[in-house]
């Protein structure tokens, strides 16, 4: 079959990329000129684990297209995906439909002849009917099946996830559609995955649904945390111990720092708006994107708790920008609040990332980009683990130690165990379990008595 991707984000290039390797014919479209020009010259513009090979290995197969001509991508083709972003519409939170409809119209004026157009993007419930009105609008003569087949890839691990979907969600309205999308996921429901057919505006709330769900859960184990720290309990033993009733699974239990991303927190507020609107208000949702707004600005209050609550002047190295490891997204990543939050507490701020360093250079200010973990660690009077990347979890302890000004390590992730990071020296806070930071002068500030965290009570979890 004959596919045209456009919008050639995360989404759209493994979309594309795992489609042509189903062994269809596709043409990834993008607006973004630069974009194009990378991927033609068989540069990969975004980080993704094995992403290079396949885009590689369909382009040399001839199966694999790019272009910013969408007129002559949509020549022939029997199906279009919309996968361009909707972002957070400024000002109100509702999703900004505006690239859908731009690529809506343009599409519509066009299509050749019967063409089912697809909607990968994530989009608020009814947001396909006005597809299909658009296009109708544009094109009253034209044969079109408007279908809604939202993604659920996650970034880092986004090729396994298109290849190896725990289900494909198909809305439709029109049977015309039906085989068409039969074609397309052949594959893999040769390979059994679960395809769910059903109505447009259902497909559509799957996919929100989904992802509050998942960001609840996370927020639910964070209160969780804050609540084991108070107590003396141990979040990691409580996650486990509710995670392993499999009526609750033991994913998005991991106490953290709080969720971002690209897709959760704009989800989150979309669907709260959408509620709204139909006079319907999400109490749950909004509790969770208060909580877990609120969330980000406490974690830097708990690196100052290290000094008594006074940071100024201090130099805080910034393990991790990305919002999780194995991508180089930084959008709404943790980090990015945090930074500012420890910013506005008058630190001094030294950031590495393995791989999002360029990206957080369009939207981090005031820092010093480093070269890598230890180069970022140099002289640092604490040091804050935000992402769990695989080379910050072998770090040379000893080396860290020697490097830094004071010994002090924020695990926001709860790589290490307290008793290492104890037994090697350093003065350590994680999330919802017991902290063994103990009392280092060197660190105090004059004339001030030790905070609490760094007496190490249990009781108070600090
Ligand atoms: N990133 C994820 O992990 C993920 C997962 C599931 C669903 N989604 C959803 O998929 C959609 C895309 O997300 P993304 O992360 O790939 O976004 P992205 O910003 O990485 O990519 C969007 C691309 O669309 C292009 N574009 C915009 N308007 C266009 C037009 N008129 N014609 C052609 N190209 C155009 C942009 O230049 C950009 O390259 C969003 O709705 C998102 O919520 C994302």
């Amino acid at each position: 079959m004959r596919i045209v991707m456009v919008g050639t984000g995360y989404v759209g290039l493994v979309s594309g990329a795992c489609i042509a390797d189903f062994g269809h014919q596709v043409t990834c479209v993008d607006t973004d000129d630069g974009k194009i020009s990378a991927l033609r010259a068989g540069n990969i513009p975004i980080f993704e684990p094995g992403l290079k090979e396949i885009v590689q290995s369909n382009v040399a197969q001839g199966r694999l297209a790019f272009t910013t001509a969408l007129g002559e991508a949509l020549d022939g083709a029997n199906a279009v995906f919309i996968a361009v972003g909707t972002p957070s519409r400024r000002g109100d939170g509702h999703a900004d439909l505006s690239y859908v409809y731009e690529a809506t119209r343009q599409i519509a004026k066009a299509l050749t002849g019967f063409t089912v157009v697809i909607t990968k993007s994530t989009v608020p419930v009814g947001t396909g009917d006005e597809i299909e009105r658009i296009i109708r609008e544009v094109r009253p003569e034209l044969g079109v099946a408007v279908v809604s087949n939202p993604e659920f890839l996650r970034e880092g691990a986004a090729i396994h996830d298109f290849k190896h979907p725990d289900r494909i969600v198909i809305g439709m309205n029109d049977q015309r559609a039906k085989n068409v999308m039969a074609e397309i996921y052949r594959p893999l429901y040769l390979n059994q995955a679960p395809i769910l057919y059903t109505d447009r505006k259902t497909a559509e709330l799957i996919k929100y649904a989904a992802n509050a769900f998942l960001a609840t859960k996370i927020t639910f184990i964070n209160e969780i945390a804050d609540l084991c720290e108070k107590v003396g309990a141990d979040v990691q033993e409580v996650s486990r111990g509710i995670g392993l009733d499999n009526r609750i699974g033991p994913k998005f239990l991991h106490a953290g720092p709080g969720f971002g991303g690209s897709c959760f927190p704009k989800d989150v507020r979309a669907l709260i708006k959408t509620a709204q609107d139909y006079d319907v208000p999400l109490r749950i949702l909004e509790a969770v994107e208060s909580v877990n707004g609120a969330r980000k600005r406490a974690m830097a209050r708990k690196v100052s708790s290290v000094f008594a609550g006074v940071l100024r002047g201090k130099q805080v190295a910034v393990l991790g920008l990305t919002f999780k490891p194995n991508t180089d997204d930084v959008r709404e990543a943790p980090s990015l609040a945090l930074i500012t939050a420890l910013q506005d507490l008058g630190a001094r701020i030294r950031v590495y990332d393995p791989e999002g360093m360029e990206q957080a250079k369009q939207v981090v200010t005031d820092v010093t980009f480093c070269q890598g973990p230890y180069d970022c660690l140099e002289e640092a009077d604490a040091a804050v683990i935000v992402t769990e990347w695989e080379q910050f979890r072998a770090l040379d302890l000893g080396r860290v130690r020697d490097l830094m000004a004071c010994p002090v390590i924020v695990d926001l992730r709860n790589i290490y165990q307290p008793e290492e990071m104890q037994k090697a020296g350093f003065a350590y806070v994680c999330v919802g379990r017991a902290q063994t930071a103990q009392p280092v002068d060197v660190y105090v500030p004059s004339g001030q008595a030790p905070s609490l965290a760094l007496i190490g009570d249990r009781s108070t979890g600090l």
